[in-house]
């Protein structure tokens, strides 16, 4: 990858700290790795990405139900999915001198070599022959496995039932659930049941900014099927998937699908699409995962609780559906919209940086700002026109910071759409046609026009 490409991503990376959108996790206690914090701008764009995925996927379906179940969940129910067995591991070796540790598939891959699905011996012999060392230098100890599960103990609750797990996915909170809903709701087949939460993965190596972290958040759909009907509903979410991408604002040439071949499927999976984002300095890497797990988790459940997991059709007909699952972790879909929005451009002479957000997804919907703060005539029509927007948007900013060339450089930085300006011809002080207009910015031109107050919600539309 050229050095450009790894600039970028640099200066994605640092933009993101200096502007608010995301810190380190307890940073002033020297972070803790895999963890990070969303400032007021991250929370925001989180937010709208999150909003705008349950609107796609739920509310504007038929065929969803949503729900939010618990994030700690009975170590029983991933006993039955399979998590903590060596599925749900990944291979660590540690450096036999520090005793820092490491994924063996990274250092694997880092040297040349294939990496997924291999054994442990398998691992061991390549490291042996072609002599890998630690990136110290040092001598690896033999590969074992480690659960990526981060595991807890509930109360003071003694033995197996006190065992408790972070859930590592959502999904096992949808499938716990199943039962539930189909008894409440009735959906009819085929249906989907969504839910956007948090999930805990006790990564060995987090690294790559918000790429691999130790708790994430993820966007998560069981969408439940006739087993015969499963190659033409996976085509058919291949679609909406593809659908969501296009609404992030993500370009087709940076996304691509990478059919998981079979020895890297997870444990629960007969096909997995990682659709993958070309990230800058990385290259194309996963974006989400879209898996058909077949009745794997329904079955595992129904027979380790006893509780049927059948489905009933009105003629009476009984069966364990399968299941298809888009899982859409929510910090690369920000680093993927990030690293598209990202631009740098020249503008009166100099060089300047703009995040190119679709409007639904920016922080702030648009910037209102007086011409100077400390004429109160301006800040006081300023006010009632950012009242005005901000109880018709919400995510709208304040802005009186500086002169008006820098706001619009700093709402440029942070992806702002629109900046509005209220100025001595709003007041009908200059030219008497202009009186009650405003200037209305546009973020990727720089160009500006007067629109009336009256008409200002209409034309932000
Ligand atoms: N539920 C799939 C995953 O978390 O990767």
């Amino acid at each position: 990858m050229n050095e450009k490409e790894n600039n970028k991503m640099d200066k994605i990376v640092s933009l993101c700290k200096r502007r608010g959108f995301v810190f380190q996790g307890s940073e002033i206690y020297g972070g803790l790795r895999g963890t990070w914090d969303l400032g007021p701008l991250g929370v925001a764009l989180n937010n709208n990405l999150k909003r705008e995925w349950w609107k796609m996927f739920v509310d504007g379906r038929e065929d969803m139900y949503g729900l939010d179940a618990s994030i700690l969940m009975n170590g029983k129910v991933w006993d039955a999915s399979g998590h903590t067995g060596a599925g749900f591991c990944d291979p660590l070796v540690e450096d036999t001198e520090t005793g820092e540790r490491y994924r063996a598939d990274h250092l694997l891959k880092d040297a040349g070599h294939e990496a997924d699905g291999l054994s442990l011996e398998e691992i061991d012999a390549i490291i042996v022959d072609n002599k890998i060392v630690s990136p110290n230098g040092n001598p690896l100890s033999p590969a074992r496995q480690f659960n990526l599960m981060f595991e807890s103990r509930i109360g003071a609750t003694a033995g197996d039932e006190g065992r408790v797990y972070l859930r590592p996915e959502t999904a096992q909170g949808i499938f716990v659930n199943f039962k539930n809903v189909v008894d409440t709701m009735s959906p009819k087949m085929p249906f989907g049941i969504a839910q956007i939460g948090k999930a805990f993965r006790n990564e060995i190596a987090p690294r790559e900014f918000l790429f691999r972290v130790r708790e994430f958040e993820q966007m998560e759909i069981e969408y439940f099927i006739k087993e015969a009907a499963w190659k033409d509903e996976f085509e058919k979410l291949r679609g909406d998937i593809k659908k969501w991408h296009t609404h992030l604002g993500l370009s087709e040439d940076n996304i691509r699908e990478y059919e998981v071949p079979d020895n890297d499927l997870a444990h629960y999976s007969k096909r997995t699409i990682d659709f993958e984002y070309n990230y800058p300095g990385k290259g194309f890497d996963e974006l989400c995962g879209f898996a058909y797990r077949t009745d794997h988790d329904l079955k595992n459940h129904m027979e380790a609780s006893g509780v049927s997991m059948e489905y009933i059709e009105p003629d009476g007909s009984r069966y364990v559906p399968h299941v298809l699952e888009p899982s859409f972790g929510i910090g690369r879909a920000i680093t993927a919209v990030l690293c598209e929005a990202y631009t740098e451009d020249e503008m009166n002479g100099d060089v300047r940086t703009y995040l190119k957000l679709p409007k639904h997804l920016a922080p702030n919907r648009v910037a209102v700002s007086p011409l100077l703060k400390n004429k109160p005539e301006l800040v006081e029509k300023a006010r009632e026109v950012f009242t005005m927007l901000k109880t018709e948007f919400g995510n709208v900013a304040w802005d009186d910071n500086g002169n008006v060339g820098k706001r619009y450089r700093r709402q440029d930085e942070i992806g702002t759409p629109h900046c509005i300006v209220i100025d001595f011809d709003t007041l009908g002080q200059e030219a008497p046609e202009h009186t009650d207009t405003v200037t209305v910015r546009d973020r990727d031109t720089g160009e500006q026009e007067r629109v009336a107050i009256s008409d200002l919600i209409q034309k932000l539309k």
